[in-house]
């Protein structure tokens, strides 16, 4: 049996992440700050993925009874400055949005090395967005032409690049590591703007914490594809 875990998996995406993981068959740790969050199926465990040490508690709890992780899912977010255009943000929108969104990714992801490399199959997953493509901003494409966030799209952006260093230090232990834009999704984070249910957004997370041993590692995608860095 699969040994998964996801953060910020009490409401939107998250929540349909792990939900869907479980209903696969895997014993799933729904990563919450209020236990009763957690979706019918998953065990919860505390987890503010600001604080190390409760990291390190969630890693001990999950290694003392499996010791090892086979999914990492790094769905956690913030958008501190959904709604304000790039003139106006400023550097404590940038911090409250990448101590969630990037270095809330970097101290999961620490703590639970060790388990993942433990599992010898291991997959993290990494939430980002097409907002986060630095070629589609420069083009003006589509969305990115409309959702100028400096800090959000920016932190995504660092997830992009910190999804392909570790890919690349992870894979001689055999852990695939990807990027994965949900698309639009009605959530608390866009103000239920988007035109795709959570459900939806969630399933291409999923194939990437499903993958096989040949599958990709180091890409950015969504269900259409392959999106440009
Ligand atoms: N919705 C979209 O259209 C869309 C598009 C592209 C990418 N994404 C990405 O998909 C992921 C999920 O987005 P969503 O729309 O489902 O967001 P959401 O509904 O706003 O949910 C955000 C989740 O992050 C958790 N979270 C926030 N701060 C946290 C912290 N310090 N520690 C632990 N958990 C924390 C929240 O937990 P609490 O309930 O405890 O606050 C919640 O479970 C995010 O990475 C987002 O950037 C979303």
């Amino acid at each position: 049996m699969k040994i998964a875990l996801v953060t910020g998996a009490g409401r939107g995406i998250g929540r349909e992440i792990a939900r869907q993981l479980a209903e696969q068959g895997m014993t799933v740790f729904a990563g919450v700050r209020d236990e009763s969050h957690a979706p019918e199926g998953t065990r919860p465990v505390l987890l503010d993925v600001t604080d190390a040490a409760v990291a390190a508690n969630a890693a001990k709890t999950i290694g003392e009874e499996f010791g090892r992780l086979d999914v990492l899912v790094n769905n956690a977010a913030v958008c501190g400055d959904f709604g304000v255009s790039p003139a106006d943000a400023t550097g404590e929108h940038m911090r409250t949005t990448y101590e969630v969104s990037v270095f809330g990714v970097v101290t999961v992801t620490h703590a639970m090395i060790p388990l993942l490399r433990a599992s010898g199959e291991g997959r993290i997953v990494n939430m980002t967005t097409r907002l986060a493509s630095v070629a589609l901003t420069s083009a003006r494409e589509g969305l990115n032409a409309e959702w100028r966030m400096l800090a959000y799209n920016s932190a995504k952006s660092a997830l992009n690049a910190l999804t392909v260093l570790y890919a690349n230090e992870l894979s001689e232990s055999g852990i695939l590591v990807n990027a994965v834009d949900p698309g639009h999704c009605a959530t608390d984070l866009t103000g239920h703007t988007g035109t795709r249910m959570a459900a939806e957004g969630a399933a291409v997370a999923v194939r990437m914490a499903t993958l096989t041993g040949d599958g990709p590692t180091g890409t950015f995608s969504s269900e259409e594809g392959q999106l440009p860095w």
